[in-house]
């Protein structure tokens, strides 16, 4: 099965933890490794009636078999990590690239003001501080922290081994592509560039590695932060829409936008995209509610998932229609 590389298409929050969480139970990846910037993303996953937050590990944890690995691009909160671990029980199959960058308290406390806080609306959890420095080649690095050292190896071997061996291997982005330093609206961006390519260097596999990139939309844009965001509506329509949603990692109210064509088929672009998953559909339109099989969705939600496979070329393979791992339409059988 090869690899697939699942990154976000807009402003992040667009639902890839649950696009994972369904790839993890249904196609078993023997692996899954986090790219991505660090503990900045909020992925939040739903099984079996259990709602999990994740930071640090990957979200096809919902999956006991699949080992949960963090590529060496990736910066480590150490707490967060190891609460992550100790809530999922995730000891036996977690391992973390000695070479990962860590962050540290002072990366927190200079992410929460200033320039940070006020200008760039940063989710305050020291990632872009943290970066710096490791670009300045002062920061501490995984191999050095005695508190993780049980969890720590060489990912990229691991991960180009399994790939070797025709396993199937998962790589989670985090984030999305309008937040990439390199290719958002700088300054408000991350502090690293989050495409897919980003993402397997993050992990440490070359381009030619790659067998699908899966590019996650939400039916609408949101946004955490400052920065534009075309088409915005105001929060009260927003909640009329019953489009509200807040930071998983810090709490805000989501800025909200209708879906916008010209961006994502930028970054169908910026990724070469294969496959796209369109999630929350339920929310723009209730009827699609757990709906299993496109048949069963509303005329006017098939006219929009018709609308964006013909704009921008590429075949929508998931649709999610609520919350939990098995909320989704899986369209691969019938489009390969
Ligand atoms: P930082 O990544 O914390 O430095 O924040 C930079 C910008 O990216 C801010 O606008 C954040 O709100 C946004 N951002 C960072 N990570 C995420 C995420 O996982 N979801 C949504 N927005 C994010
Ligand atoms: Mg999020």
């Amino acid at each position: 099965m090869g690899c697939t590389v699942i990154v976000g298409g807009a402003y992040g929050d667009e639902g890839k933890g649950k696009i994972i969480s369904y790839i993890a139970l249904k196609d078993e990846p023997s692996i899954a490794v986090r790219g991505g910037v660090g503990p900045n993303a909020g992925h939040t996953v739903v099984s079996q009636g259990k709602t999990l937050k994740l930071r640090m590990l990957p979200s096809a944890v919902v999956n006991p078999k699949t080992r949960l690995m963090i590529g060496p691009g990736v910066l480590v909160d150490c707490d967060v990590l190891l609460r992550e671990i100790e809530a999922t029980s995730s000891q036996e199959r977690t391992k973390v690239d000695r070479n990962c960058g860590i962050i540290e308290t002072r990366h927190i406390q200079e992410d929460k003001g200033g320039h940070l806080r006020e200008t760039i609306g940063t989710t305050g959890t020291g990632t872009g501080p943290a970066n710096a420095e490791r670009v300045l080649r002062s920061a501490r690095v995984a191999r050095q922290e005695q508190r993780i050292s049980k969890y720590i190896g060489d990912v990229s071997l691991l991960v180009n081994e399994a790939l070797d061996n025709g396993e199937f291997v998962l790589v989670e982005g985090t984030q999305g592509t309008l937040l990439s330093l390199f290719h958002g609206a700088y300054p408000y961006v991350t502090s690293k560039d989050v495409s897919a390519s980003g993402i397997c260097s993050d992990v440490g596999i070359g381009p030619k590695r790659v067998d699908e990139v899966l590019l996650v939309f939400k039916a609408y844009l949101t946004r955490v932060g400052a920065g534009e965001l075309e088409g915005e509506l105001s929060p009260e329509e927003t909640v009329k829409r019953g489009w509200e949603e807040y930071g998983s990692v810090t709490g805000r109210l989501r800025r909200a936008a209708p879906f916008n064509y010209e961006l994502a088929k930028r970054t169908v672009m910026l990724n070469s995209a294969t496959q796209i998953a369109i999630t929350k559909l339920d929310t723009v339109y209730p009827e699609a509610s757990k709906a299993q099989k496109f048949e069963e969705l509303p005329e006017t939600a098939r006219a929009f998932i018709d609308s964006i496979e013909n704009r921008l070329r590429t075949p929508v393979v998931f649709i999610g229609t609520g919350p939990d791992a098995r909320d989704i339409i899986d369209r691969r059988s019938a489009t390969q």
